[in-house]
């Protein structure tokens, strides 16, 4: 592993394409990229990578939900109450700050203070504003959504997603009928989210607007099994726990059966996570995964487990994995009155004692008048559990109704009951695609200082350009027969690049500093016996093979044949 040379690294993305800073041309906005062609071809063969998991081997569904949401979705998500950072701005130059930012190097983990222990903090630490030294005003709350208006006015409010995952959790009732009604169902999403982040540093690891690849399991809560777990068990993995905080390596069937990884279909996705991550190429030596405290777990979250890789900035969590438990589809059930639930058959019909939460018809009609049908259908759907200091709570067309005992009673029946009704726990793996993008090439890179020469390694599933095609000499037909090898080989699958112009030094140069794989020279031999020779990029290795065989042997590559056994 060559010292990251992140000045050059980042002067390669921009000079090759991969990433450029956006609206450059107007002064550039902080934590804000575009990706250019070679950035976009790398990123969708990581999507590819990750669909081809998920759709393919675990026969997750797909689908792609709206970027603006209105209000309700959040309120009820609970980011619009919880979803914030702290903030402080300074007295003098009025410079905004992440406060928890502003207490790194004295606190293990300064996330986890409150705005007023922050304020103590500054106070005892002498903390004052970076930019001008001035006195840091209170901290307060920022919450981290853009908001904007749906329509013209301001009649509805909307706020860009800050995660996909809601897109998939409003959907659940036609994704559940879509999956006839079966748990576990799974659903992935890649997509644009939002984050008004206080001061983005960090390149591509603190971006405003980004890239998720997320995946969401709805499963029964009483069984938190996966089909595969058994061909896994037995593989290794590093894990920093949350009751010791130390990496340990051990097997994925110990983590859970020493209660570490709470489940095994979390483990499970913690591992898959783990495999994905590897095959995209990020160093296996840089990798683990951590378990969130106790105090620094997301609202919605039961367990989380954070993929980190090592990159210059530092261990950096580049995927969650999380139990989300019922928090999502009990609340956008609560909020919107909708029945979110799975139907769990019994193998054979029960008599049941059940408690039923009953709207009392006549008390509601002459209080709520029209909206009494629609009070008591949103009741329907609550349980005993929901009973709150005796009250109730109901969203109707976007309005919480409190509702006390005068308006409903808790009754328990015996039943004869074919099943019940469960809310589906959510397993969730959640992937920074941006972060892994840039970890992808931060891992691949490789710089020569002695020679000032850059290599990306990257593997050849996600390399953008697989095959460079050169003709020796733009002249006697060594143009033409290299122009046909490159129009056989470029395909929608495998792209190839033709170089015709300078030595063929710099010719390699040029594609090993975009990282691709393989190069193919026609030189005169070539029109005397029809071989060309291919260059393996991570060992300068060549070899001579026909011209009609090219397109057939980059196949044979790129499904993991060793150059050296061509
Ligand atoms: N869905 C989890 C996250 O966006 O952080």
């Amino acid at each position: 592993m060559s010292e990251i040379n992140t000045t050059d690294l980042m002067s390669v993305c921009k000079r090759r394409g991969f990433i450029w800073p956006s609206f450059e041309l107007y002064g550039g906005v902080a934590g804000m990229y575009d990706y250019g062609p070679l950035g976009c071809a790398l990123r969708n063969n990581i999507v590819e990578v990750w669909r081809s998991i998920y759709k393919g081997r675990e026969g997750f569904v797909e689908i792609d939900s709206e970027t603006v949401n209105p209000r309700e979705v959040f309120k009820a998500s609970g980011h619009l109450d919880e979803f914030s950072d702290y903030i402080t701005y300074c007295r003098e130059c009025q410079a905004p700050f992440r406060a928890d930012h502003l207490v790194k190097e004295f606190y293990e983990n300064p996330d986890v203070l409150g705005p007023r222990e922050l304020d103590a903090a500054f106070a005892e630490h002498g903390v004052r504003c970076p930019e001008c030294g001035g006195e840091l005003g209170p901290v307060d709350e920022f919450n981290l959504m853009f908001k904007t208006n749906i329509g013209p006015g301001s009649a509805r409010v909307g706020y860009m997603r800050p995660e996909t995952a809601q897109g998939i959790f409003v959907n659940y009732p036609n994704l559940y009928r879509y999956n006839r009604e079966k748990l576990p169902l799974g659903v992935i999403q890649t997509g644009r989210s939002y984050r008004n982040e206080i001061a983005p540093r960090q390149g591509m690891i603190r971006m405003r607007e980004f890239n998720q690849m997320e995946v969401e399991l709805f499963v029964d809560p009483e069984d938190k099994d996966w089909v595969r777990f058994d061909d896994i068990k037995d593989e290794t993995i590093e894990l920093v726990p949350n009751t010791t905080g130390e990496m340990v390596t051990m097997t994925v069937g110990e983590a859970v059966e020493r209660g570490i990884i709470a489940n095994r279909v979390l483990a499970y996705f913690v591992y898959t996570t783990r495999q994905l991550l590897v095959r995209l190429g990020v160093d296996p030596a840089r990798l683990r995964f951590r378990q969130h405290l106790e105090d620094e777990m997301a609202h919605y979250a039961a367990d989380c487990w954070d993929a980190e890789v090592l990159l210059s900035y530092g261990w950096t969590e580049i995927t969650g994995i999380a139990d989300r438990g019922c928090w999502d589809l009990s609340r956008h059930a609560q909020f919107s009155g909708a029945d979110l639930t799975h139907f769990k058959r019994f193998d054979e019909p029960r008599e049941m004692e059940v408690e039923r939460v009953r709207a009392k018809h006549k008390a509601l009609g002459p209080v709520y008048k029209g909206k009494a049908k629609d009070i008591a259908a949103a009741m329907e759907s609550l349980t005993p559990a929901d009973v709150v200091d005796g009250k109730v709570t109901v969203s109707v067309d976007g309005e919480d109704i409190v509702l006390g005992e005068e308006f409903f009673e808790v009754s328990r029946v015996t039943e004869k009951v074919t099943g019940e009704r469960v809310i589906p726990h959510v397993i969730e793996p959640s992937h920074g695609l941006d972060r892994i993008f840039y970890s992808v090439l931060e891992h691949a890179y490789s710089y020569n200082a002695e020679e000032d020469y850059t290599v990306l390694r990257f593997r050849p599933e996600v390399a953008p350009i697989k095959v460079g095609v050169f003709p020796l000499m733009e002249k006697d037909g060594l143009d033409d027969v290299a122009m046909d090898i490159y129009r056989a080989v470029h395909t929608s699958r495998v792209e190839a690049y033709y170089d015709g112009s300078g030595t063929i030094g710099k010719r390699y140069a040029r594609m090993d500093e975009v990282g691709t794989p393989w190069c193919i020279t026609v030189d005169y031999d070539t029109l005397e016996d029809r071989t060309v020779t291919i260059r393996d990029r991570d060992t300068t290795e060549q070899r001579r093979i026909p011209v009609d065989d090219v397109p057939a042997v980059i196949d044979a590559l790129l499904a993991g044949k060793p150059f050296s056994e061509l």
